[in-house]
């Protein structure tokens, strides 16, 4: 009889990553394996690797050297994504028990690699890098997540911001077809799914092969797809952010009332050396766009403190556009000097300490923002979907078509079922998150 294949994955990084979790996984089930929860248990232990800052970067590295004496046990490790894609062969130098690195943009190569894994072949790769205009598709898709079903509309980025590694690990900027997307959207709303989010690191980046759609075209189409009562979009860029894509919003029911549009600073002179191509005037108009729509959409960003030659007047510009466009949530990071990147000939000349304090003073200034936009709720009847169920306390989590979580009481003995929905009475607020009750 044939030994069992067994597989342990471990996933770090955006939910471009985790979806790409979901088809590796798909792609390893298709092949024989059975998933399992403990690398001991694995025959094959892989990692899903982040490396967009270093501290990322570093946990695959510690997780690689807590468990290399398991390969003696004769257990195989492969290292995926972006640390494999950015590091390559030297990941083998570093951590000679690996297998087998592949970065995303070889991911359809991934059963002929497997089956030489299994032939007992070390030191495989898969680092196309920016060769490929392929996009990984895969009919084995294993949807992790219960109630949120992610479909990949676009790969790769060509922005090439001076910080930043994603050019370089996930390749050229490549989309899907809209038929092929629009299929996919049928299928899980078929197999149960309300809720899709359309993904890319770049989503509004998005340009249709077929020439069918535009990307709000392409939102509007996978909104009215029957049986979706929720599409999600992220990461939007600024520069592609059109105003059809606001109408869209305004006239499509389905498509949820929040925009991620990331600003990463407030000053020009930042933006600039960042190569984000916009100013703050530019983002700001696109910002009153979206608040001068009908329905009420909720907005985020991301941010970048301490990139080289941030002085202290900059950071104010950025502190001064955070209490103008008053987000509901921040993402908010220290630079870190990447790899490859064309940051990383800059002096890095504001103090890690000094970095630490400009984070700190924006979180603290957010939150203050962010109590006064959650306590506007309350005495809202809000539609709740329900993301998980805490039974000791009779708790149930959900979120609301902005994305912000609501904690509720629930009375009754049987719970309702994850991804169902609910209205809840807002009867309280705090910075991150809405209590109330079932109505
Ligand atoms: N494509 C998206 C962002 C993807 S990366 C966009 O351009 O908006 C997610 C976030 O990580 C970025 O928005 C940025 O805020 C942060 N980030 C990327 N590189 C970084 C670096 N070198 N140091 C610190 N933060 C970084
Ligand atoms: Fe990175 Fe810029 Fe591309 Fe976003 S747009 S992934 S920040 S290079
Ligand atoms: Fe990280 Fe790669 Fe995503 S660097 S944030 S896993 S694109």
């Amino acid at each position: 009889m044939a030994e069992e294949k067994t597989f342990y994955l471990e996933t770090f990084g955006c939910q471009m990553n985790a979806h790409d979790t979901e088809k590796v996984i798909g792609t390893l089930f298709a092949q024989g394996y059975r998933q399992v929860e403990d690398e001991k248990d694995a025959g094959l232990i892989l990692y899903n690797t982040c490396s967009i800052r270093d501290k990322a970067e570093q946990k695959v590295f510690h997780r690689l050297n807590d468990y290399k004496r398991l390969r003696k046990e004769g257990k195989r490790f492969a290292v995926l994504g972006c640390v494999a894609q950015q590091e390559g062969e030297k990941i083998f130098e570093r951590a000679p028990h690996v297998s087998l690195v592949s970065g995303s943009a070889s991911y359809r190569k991934l059963p002929e690699m497997l089956a030489r894994l299994e032939a007992g072949e070390e030191r495989i790769t898969g680092l196309d890098d920016r060769q490929t205009e392929e996009t990984f598709e895969t009919e084995f898709t294993a949807r992790q997540n219960p109630y949120r079903a992610y479909i990949t509309i676009i790969e790769g980025c060509d922005k090439f911001c001076s910080y930043c590694v994603v050019p370089y690990t996930r390749g050229k900027e490549r989309s899907r077809t809209s038929s092929s997307v629009l299929d996919e959207a049928r299928r899980i709303a078929e197999s149960g799914y309300t809720e899709i989010q359309l993904l890319g690191q770049n989503v509004n980046s998005y340009r249709d092969p077929e020439g069918k759609l535009s990307f709000a075209d392409l939102l509007a189409a996978v909104g009215q797809v029957p049986g979706i009562r929720r599409v999600r979009f992220t990461t939007s860029h600024l520069r592609d952010f059109t105003r059809d894509i606001v109408e869209a919003i305004d006239s499509i029911p389905t498509l949820c009332d929040h925009v991620h549009l990331p600003v990463q600073s407030g000053s020009n002179r930042i933006l600039h050396a960042m190569a984000r191509e916009y100013t703050a005037e530019w983002y700001l108009e696109r910002i009153a766009w979206i608040k001068a729509a009908r329905r009420k959409i909720s907005l985020s960003t991301d941010i970048i403190v301490g990139f080289p030659g941030e002085t202290a007047d900059d950071f104010i510009q950025t502190m001064n556009l955070l209490a103008t466009v008053e987000y509901d949530c921040v993402f908010a990071f220290k630079y870190s000097a990447r790899p490859n990147t064309p940051a990383l000939v800059m002096i890095d000349s504001v103090a890690e300490a000094e970095k630490s304090q400009r984070l700190q003073v924006l979180l603290d200034r957010q939150r203050e923002i962010q109590r006064v936009n959650y306590s506007n709720h309350i005495g809202e009847v809000l539609e709740v979907m329900v993301e998980g169920v805490n039974p000791a306390r009779g708790q149930i989590a959900g979120r609301s078509t902005q994305n912000k979580t609501v904690n509720f009481a629930w009375g009754h003995a049987i719970a309702p079922a994850t991804g169902s929905y609910l209205g809840v009475k807002i009867t309280g607020a705090f910075p991150n998150s809405l209590v109330g009750v079932a109505v």
